[in-house]
C-alpha cells in the first residue's frame, strides 16, 4: 500500500500553488497557536508584554475579558467580573489577561514619596494592646476584596513580648555558611525554605547588594551570601547582634529608620528577599497597624527601593485567595495580580526541585482552601 499510483489529475498543474497555500495556512495556525499559549503561560507573558508595550491601547480594545476565567472560593469567575468588581474599585485595571494571574496596571500609582509618607503616618497611629479578633467591619470589603477572598478565623496575639520569639543564630553565621541548604532550611521552614536557595542559585547574586524584609534568623541572608551576594541589609523590628566577621557584609536597620531615610536607599538595591513576612502585614497579629493593603504597601515599598531590573525573592502562601484572620493571607489569582503589579514574574520555586515549576491554575489551587504552603516567586522590577 505504500507506493500507490494515482492517475494524473488537474491537481498536478496547480501542485506548487497548493503547496504554497498549505505553507501559508500552516504558518497562520502556528502564529495563532503561539499567541494563545503566550496568554496562558505566565512565564512566557513577560516576553510578550515587553514586546507589545507599545500596542497596549490596541490590546485593551481587542481583548474580551469574558473569555478568561480564574478560580476563587466562589468558583470560576471571569476576568471581566474581577476587573469591574475588584480591580477597578481598588485602583487597578487588567492590562493583559495572563493566567492564572492577570497582569495589572495601576490607575494612579503613588509616588515613592507618597508610599513612604503614608506608611509612616499609618505606623504612627495608636494601636490596641490586644490585636483585634475580627476584621473591623468598616474595612471588611477592603480586606476581602468585595468577598472574592475567603475568610476563616485563626487568631494569634503575637504583639511584641507576647510571642516569645526573638532573634537567633546571628552569632553563628560562620557555621551556617558551611552548612548545606537542607541544614540551613531546617532552622526555618524546612522544605519551603529550600525554595529560596533553589531560586537564588538559579538567579545568582554575584557581587550584588540587597535587603531582606523581616528576619528573626539569618537563613535568607546566609543563602544569599552562599549564592554570591556581596552586601545585605536586614530590615527588622528587633535589634540584631551580627557576628563580627560578617559586619562588613551584613547590617540591620529598623523598619521606621529604613522608611525615614528612604531617599538614601531608593533605587539602589540589586535584589530584595522576603519570606513569610508580607502575608502578615496589616492583620495586626504582631501589633502592627490594621491595614487592608498592608501587604500591597510593602510591595510598593520594595519596588521603590530596588533598581530597575532588580530581583525580588518573595515567599508567601500560595493557594486560593483567602485570609485566615489574623494568622495570614493566602495568595491566589486575585491578590497575586495586585501584589505583582510593577514586576515581571520570572519563575516560581518549591523545595522539591532545583528548577522552577509551572504554577498553573491547577497547581495553584491543588491543595484546597486554607492549606498553607509557601512557594518562592522570583520577580523583576519593571
Ligand atoms: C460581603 O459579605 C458580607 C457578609 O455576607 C456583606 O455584608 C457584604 O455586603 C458583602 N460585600 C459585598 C461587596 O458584596
Amino acid at each position: 500500500m505504500q507506493n500507490r499510483v494515482y492517475p494524473p489529475t488537474i491537481c498536478d498543474r496547480f501542485f506548487p500553488l497548493f503547496v504554497l497555500a498549505g505553507l501559508l495556512i500552516l504558518l497562520f495556525v502556528l502564529i495563532t497557536k503561539n499567541d494563545v499559549e503566550f496568554i496562558k503561560d505566565p512565564l512566557a507573558t513577560s516576553v510578550v508584554a515587553s514586546k507589545k508595550e507599545l500596542t497596549t491601547f490596541e490590546e485593551s480594545v481587542d481583548m474580551d475579558l469574558n473569555q478568561y476565567n480564574v478560580k476563587t472560593h466562589k468558583g470560576y469567575v471571569s476576568l471581566e467580573e474581577l476587573n469591574e468588581n475588584v480591580f477597578k474599585p481598588y485602583g487597578y485595571e487588567i492590562k493583559k489577561p495572563t493566567l492564572p494571574v492577570p497582569t495589572l496596571r495601576m490607575l494612579n500609582e503613588p509616588t515613592c514619596d507618597v508610599v513612604f509618607s503614608e506608611w509612616l503616618r499609618i505606623s504612627q497611629e495608636p494601636q490596641p494592646d490586644i490585636p483585634p479578633r475580627q476584621i473591623p467591619v468598616d474595612h471588611a470589603n477592603e480586606f476581602l476584596l468585595n468577598n472574592y477572598t475567603a475568610l476563616s478565623p485563626w487568631y494569634f496575639n503575637d504583639h511584641s513580648g507576647q510571642a516569645g520569639d526573638h532573634p537567633r543564630n546571628w552569632d553563628k553565621i560562620s557555621d551556617l555558611m558551611k552548612s548545606s541548604k537542607i541544614d540551613i532550611a531546617a532552622i526555618a521552614y524546612r522544605t519551603e525554605s529550600e525554595a529560596v536557595y533553589n531560586a537564588m542559585s538559579d538567579h545568582r547574586l554575584d557581587g550584588m547588594s540587597g535587603f531582606v524584609v523581616g528576619s528573626m534568623q539569618p537563613w535568607v541572608e546566609v543563602m544569599a551570601l552562599q549564592n554570591g551576594a556581596r552586601k545585605i541589609l536586614t530590615v527588622e523590628y528587633n535589634k540584631l547582634e551580627i557576628q563580627g566577621e560578617f559586619k562588613d557584609r551584613l547590617s540591620s536597620i529598623l523598619p521606621v529608620d529604613f522608611v525615614k531615610n528612604w531617599q538614601q536607599y531608593a533605587g539602589t538595591f540589586d535584589f530584595a528577599a522576603s519570606f513569610s513576612s508580607i502575608e502578615h502585614s496589616g492583620l495586626g497579629r504582631y501589633g502592627d497597624p490594621i491595614d487592608p493593603i498592608g501587604d500591597l504597601r510593602e510591595m510598593l515599598k520594595i519596588k521603590c527601593m530596588l533598581k530597575k531590573g532588580g530581583l525580588l525573592f518573595l515567599g508567601v502562601p500560595f493557594g486560593t485567595d483567602a485570609i485566615h484572620y489574623n494568622a495570614h493571607r493566602y495568595y491566589g489569582s486575585v491578590r497575586l495580580a495586585m501584589m505583582f503589579y510593577g514586576f515581571e514574574w520570572l519563575a516560581t520555586y518549591s523545595g522539591e526541585s532545583e528548577k522552577p515549576f509551572n504554577l498553573d491554575s491547577q497547581r495553584l489551587h491543588s491543595r484546597g482552601l486554607f492549606q498553607l504552603i509557601h512557594y518562592t516567586a522570583v520577580l523583576r522590577k519593571l
